[in-house]
């Protein structure tokens, strides 16, 4: 293997073989044995060999991808066999149709299986591949003729220049791969910085982006740019490639191809319907857009007998979701008061259908905000709805109505009527009055719910309690009596005992859990969690000075101000005092004062889904700050993968891999040990 004692012509030979297959594990399989370092000085060696050696350069060498001179113009090439496109189905109930018709022209009980791919929305391509060497690349144009674009497909890596060969095997004479082009989400939004900053139009949307980088004429420019491919089947088959689709994707993944890994066999429609229904809550977790999923008869002998209708295959369908964006009217701008007496402007919309669901409201952000979109009451407005988020108010969809003005915050708070603050520097109103009904509502939701988690108390019961009167405060709850209790709609013996026993129970909740119950501001889960670690008591972290709090990894000057604020103020304080003898934690466990670091050392934690008690960033600070690594994909080496609410693809790689899964309630059990 020295290049020592090597020929030129044999060393060259065995390094394109390993950059070949290093290449291969990088960009096919998504599992790199070497580092880029040693990848580099592999390459490099070749480029170097190959620049001493000139005569024993060949087109296919993985040196040669960025070679061509910028063109004058693309000429047009027939497809081998021409590229159709794919009849849509938007429901259950027409996916069921369709295979229904399936089965009619089948006409035999043969059980049908199907393949399901994700519905990539980048640019279609055609790959030839001559005994196994790439000789052409062109789009799809208009299914029949598209252009010839060889040598900017030659520079995405993740396109073979030639086709593997497993165990030695004779490459076809001719084998024409199809597949999708696109631009990763993760280097989109870095592309468009780099086209404003250079003066240029940034563009549209992903598929544009990949649609224009395939068009350049100077290859160079395409090869800068991140785009990748999912190959997704063959033009004419021959004998060599196997007799099923799902075979033929494996197929050609064994021989240098990428393929996308979320693509599924499954054995009825039933089972079909119901993955479509799970890809729309996964779609959002992708690198890159999709635009719905293709369901493929995966028997190429029924695909055949079923055959095409102008160009539409009969044995597939493209299932594709209802638009995430609809034009409604912006009836009125509300502002809710949060928990920390943050004002948010609220939309209160026409309903509307969007990607599935009716929506009345939508989030607006704030003042700045509004005025910078210039959206106005009664204005027609475009609102968004991306994967399982709250729906946006991306901007209006026309002219303003007349009369309509622009929006200001109110001067004062629409609950207590108390004057409005915007503090220096800071993007959101408050409301200062600690008394506000909102705020006061507020701050009990957070306790019941992420805060102290208390079971059988939800928001429904505390609005009840509050619009009863029974309880304004968090002391309140505490107080409560199971009389009370029974007077309440929806509460019976049982309920109200076991709603008690939480409440109860509550009080055994650890200090850190308290403290972010507190409502201090700006002090999440995980900062709480640093000053229950580093005080111990709540009366040491009372009598804390600035200095001290700033010790507390995550403070600055910035927040250890809130927090000497928060204790330094008279009712704060009164308020620990009553909730301290009304039995609750002010004080840290064991555990809880143990330094956090390293109890997690070397241990990788990917996080799925959303999840109630804490934002992605918090779980993952927490996490980190144990010592454990937070990563975004999951493999053999991943310790666990923690699952929220509508988890996607990530939940299920771990099954496949054997990965134990966990539930928030672990997370927060792995937390605190
Ligand atoms: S199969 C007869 N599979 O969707 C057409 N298409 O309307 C067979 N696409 O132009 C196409 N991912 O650009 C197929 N896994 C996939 C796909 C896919 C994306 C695009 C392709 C095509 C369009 C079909």
């Amino acid at each position: 293997m020295s290049s020592r004692t090597a020929t030129p012509a044999k060393r060259i030979a065995e390094l394109r073989k390993l950059v070949e297959h290093h290449n291969y594990r990088y960009h096919v399989l998504d599992d790199p044995e070497l580092s880029d370092a040693a990848y580099d000085a592999l390459y490099d060696e070749l480029k170097a060999l190959e620049e001493a050696h000139p005569e024993l350069v060949t087109p296919d060498s993985p040196t040669q991808r960025v070679g061509a001179p910028p063109a004058a113009g693309f000429t047009k090439v027939e497809h081998l066999s021409p590229m159709g496109s794919l009849e849509k189905v938007t429901t259950a109930e027409q996916l069921e149709k369709w295979a229904e018709d399936v089965r009619k022209r089948l006409g035999t009980d043969e059980p049908v299986a199907y393949v399901l791919e994700p519905k990539v929305d980048g640019s279609a391509v055609s790959l030839v591949y001559e005994s196994g060497v790439l000789t052409r690349g062109a789009t799809r144009g208009d299914g029949l003729r598209g252009e010839d674009v060889t040598a900017n497909l030659r520079t995405l890596e993740p396109v073979p220049l030639r086709m593997l060969t497993p165990d030695g095997e004779r490459p076809p004479a001719t084998l024409e791969v199809r597949g999708e082009v696109f631009f990763p989400l993760s280097g989109f939004e870095r592309f468009n910085e780099a086209q404003i900053a250079a003066g240029k139009k940034p563009a549209p949307n992903p598929r544009n982006a990949a649609a224009g980088s395939l068009r350049q004429l100077n290859p160079a420019i395409t090869a800068e740019r991140p785009l990748s491919i999912y190959v997704y089947g063959v033009g004419v088959r021959d004998a060599t490639v196997p007799g099923t689709q799902w075979e033929t994707l494996a197929w050609l993944r064994e021989r240098g191809f990428r393929t996308n890994p979320l693509a599924e066999r499954l054995e009825t429609i039933q089972e079909v319907a119901e993955a479509c229904a799970a890809w729309e809550a996964r779609r959002g977790e992708l690198d890159y857009e999709i635009d719905g999923v293709v369901i493929k008869v995966d028997s190429f002998a029924q695909q055949e007998a079923l055959g095409s209708l102008h160009n539409r295959p009969r044995f597939a369908r493209a299932y594709k979701w209802a638009p995430t964006a609809a034009t409604t009217r912006l009836l009125k701008i509300h502002v809710r008061v949060g928990r920390t007496g943050v004002l948010n402007p609220l939309a209160e919309l026409e309903p509307v259908q969007v990607g599935g669901v009716t929506v009345t409201s939508a989030t607006l952000h704030n003042e700045d905000d509004i005025r910078r979109k210039d959206i106005r009451e009664g204005d027609l407005v475009i609102v968004q709805r991306a994967g399982d988020v709250i729906p946006q108010v991306v901007g209006p969809a026309g002219e303003h109505e007349p009369g309509a003005r622009p929006w200001r915050m109110p001067k004062r708070c629409p609950l207590c009527k108390t004057e409005i603050v915007r503090p220096e520097g800071e993007v959101m109103h408050r409301c200062p009055n600690r008394a506000c009904p909102s705020r006061g509502l507020e701050t009990l939701y957070h306790w019941v719910g992420p805060a102290l988690d208390i079971e059988g108390v939800g928001a429904e019961t505390v609005k009840k309690l509050w619009d009863e009167g029974l309880v304004r405060s968090l002391p309140d709850l505490y107080r409560l009596t199971k009389e009370q209790l029974l007077e309440l709609d929806g509460f019976a013996e049982i309920s109200a005992t076991r709603a008690l026993e939480s409440i109860e129970r509550s009080k055994e909740q650890p200090f850190s859990r308290v403290l972010f119950g507190l409502n201090i501001p700006k002090v999440g889960w995980v900062l709480a969690r640093n000053l229950a670690q580093h005080f111990g008591t709540v009366d040491a972290l009372a009598a804390a000075g600035l200095e001290e709090l700033q010790e507390v990894e995550g403070f600055g000057p910035d927040r250890a101000d809130l927090v000497a604020e928060w204790f330094a103020d008279e009712e704060n304080r009164a308020l620990v005092e009553e909730l301290r003898a009304l039995g609750i934690q002010m004080a840290s466990a064991e555990w809880e004062r143990r330094p956090a670091d390293g109890a997690l050392g070397g241990q990788q934690y990917v996080l799925t889904g959303t999840l109630e008690g804490f934002t992605r960033e918090e779980a993952k600070a927490a996490l980190e700050a144990l010592g454990a690594k937070v990563t975004g994909s999951v493999s053999k080496r991943t310790t666990g993968v923690v699952v929220g609410e509508s988890p996607g693809s990530k939940a299920q790689k771990a099954a496949e891999l054997g990965v134990p899964v966990l539930t928030e309630d672990d997370l927060r059990k792995l937390l605190a040990s």
